[in-house]
């Protein structure tokens, strides 16, 4: 197969903001417990934190961190989270049919940030809560001195603020699974209401409202617009999510999911611009797509047990999803769509970090290791830099059965003073795709190199067996010559040019 690509530095969409690059930590199965925080395994600081599964995150590169949740926020008491953590609680925790042992809080999960590098992201309960608790906690949170709360942080160990600037206004209000779920009307008003009570706290926070938890709900569309229709002027994104897998051995429309995280952005996107038109607002609307990945989400259907009542364990191994190669490079995908939409997607958190539909796994008193995901998202949230730039694709077509015909090469591409970075997906599933690229805008210079993902074996995975299975491999076709760039992309893979 063949595809030529232009590039032309003039033709820029947007910014790549770092935010582009979130991830997301929710109290569930073993991501916190026996995941970050393990305080019995020999990498352990005296906090508790594995320092191994540090070193990992930090090499990910994750920037903006979602936390508590997820559906577990829904049913959460931030309060049970502070506090001396021998006193805490152990409550119930319905979304995941689990205990909650609260050993790990708002204190200890921004010192885990800050070991990481990462900023926080809270997202507050707007399922069994409402706007009086979202409010509690942000003035707890927030607000530097002289009120009770505030004297209650400095109490609890932390005399400056956190200082969080980006909320999440519950979370899949929209899905009949969340606790407190409610319609549409209802949730926007509720919203809006939250909002507003917590910009008399601090005006300047980024506020997230629900979208759909899925662009295959029923309500979808009509739930952004009518939530928007309550809350536009007092809510800054609206929120994405999305999850990807293969189904029924389909691995050609598994392989272009990115096609349908476009048409999901681009929805959303005309949704939210048609309410602004029909208010007549200057503002506008942007994405947080705070949860994205591929998930075996038909296989844990399946698994999730009916539990009876007497059965609450803590920190059980719940969607611990092993990925292969195939995975990685759909997940390369998404993020070559997240790309090419970063004028308006401009937060985004891969769901989730550790153990839980993880880049990263661990074993209680054992390894902690990077699954196939973990590369495509390393490099790219290294190399993307600069300005994301219009990729014009001349390529052939393959067939899907999902999506239709699909070129079968996707691209993306940044740019940063005179370096360069184009991202690329190959569709096809036998054959390798020369790419050639029109860079004569550009006149660079500097020297190819190109990583990325692909095998023999597209179902290889690493596991505790062989955490080392499958790595970054070196793609040595690329050549440079006269402003045009060519390389040879194998069947199924994903790869990353730089010039630097
Ligand atoms: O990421 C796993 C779950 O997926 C989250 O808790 C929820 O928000 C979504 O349905």
């Amino acid at each position: 197969a063949r595809a030529h690509l232009t590039i032309d530095p003039a033709f820029t969409i947007g910014p790549v903001r770092r935010r582009l690059f979130g991830g997301f930590v929710e109290h569930l199965g073993r991501h916190i417990y026996d995941g970050i925080h393990e305080p019995g395994h020999p990498s352990a600081g005296p906090d508790g934190f594995r320092r191994d599964v540090i070193e990992l995150v930090k090499e990910l590169g994750v920037s903006t961190v979602r936390y508590p949740g997820g559906n577990f926020v829904s049913g959460y008491n931030w309060e049970d989270g502070v506090g001396p953590v021998a006193e805490r609680p152990r409550r119930l925790d319905l979304a995941w049919h689990s205990t909650e042992t609260n050993q790990v809080g708002l204190h200890e999960f921004q010192r885990w940030l800050d070991l990481v590098g990462s900023e926080l992201m809270l997202a507050v309960n707007l399922g069994t809560r409402g706007p009086k608790e979202a409010v509690e906690l942000l003035e707890y949170a927030n607000v530097p001195a002289g009120t009770a709360r505030a004297a209650q942080r400095a109490a609890d160990g932390r005399e400056a603020p956190f200082g969080v600037a980006m909320w999440c206004l519950g979370n899949e209000m929209d899905a009949p699974w969340q606790l407190g779920h409610r319609d549409a009307e209802d949730y926007g008003k509720l919203a809006a209401m939250t909002a507003k009570a917590m910009r008399q706290v601090d005006r300047d926070l980024e506020l997230v409202a629900c979208g759909s938890s899925g662009r295959g709900m029923p309500t979808f569309g009509e739930w952004e617009r009518v939530v928007l229709t309550h809350a536009y002027d007092d809510v800054d994104y609206i929120s994405c999510h999305a999850y990807y897998q293969e189904h029924d051995g389909d691995l050609a429309s598994f392989l272009a999911s990115g096609v349908d995280m476009d048409a999901y952005i681009e929805s959303v996107i005309a949704t939210a611009d048609h309410v602004r038109a029909v208010k007549r607002s200057p503002k506008r609307i942007d994405i947080s797509f705070d949860e994205w990945n591929v998930w075996y989400l038909t296989r844990w259907q399946e698994q999730a047990r009916h539990f009876t009542i007497d059965e609450w364990p803590v920190a059980p191994r719940l969607l611990e999803d092993r990925y292969n190669v195939a995975d990685a490079v759909v997940l390369g995908g998404l993020l070559i769509s997240l790309l090419n939409h970063a004028d308006r997607v401009t937060s985004a958190n891969l769901a989730q970090l550790v153990n839980v539909i993880a880049p990263i796994m661990t074993e209680p008193g054992g390894p902690a290791w990077r699954q196939t995901t973990f590369f495509p998202f390393s490099v790219t949230s290294h190399a993307a830099r600069g300005d994301a730039l219009r990729v014009a694709v001349d390529a052939d077509a393959t067939d899907t059965a999902t999506h239709g015909s699909v070129p079968v090469v996707a691209a993306a591409a940044t740019s940063e003073g005179s370096s360069l970075s184009v991202f690329l997906q190959n569709r096809h599933l036998t054959e390798a795709t020369t790419v050639t690229i029109d860079l004569s805008a550009f006149q660079p210079t500097g020297a190819v190199s190109a990583r990325g993902i692909w095998d023999t074996d597209v179902r290889a995975a690493n596991d505790l067996r062989d955490t080392q299975r499958v790595g970054l491999r070196t793609n040595d076709t690329a050549r440079l010559s006269d402003g045009l760039l060519t390389v040879e992309l194998p069947p199924v893979s994903w790869t990353a040019l730089t010039i630097a």
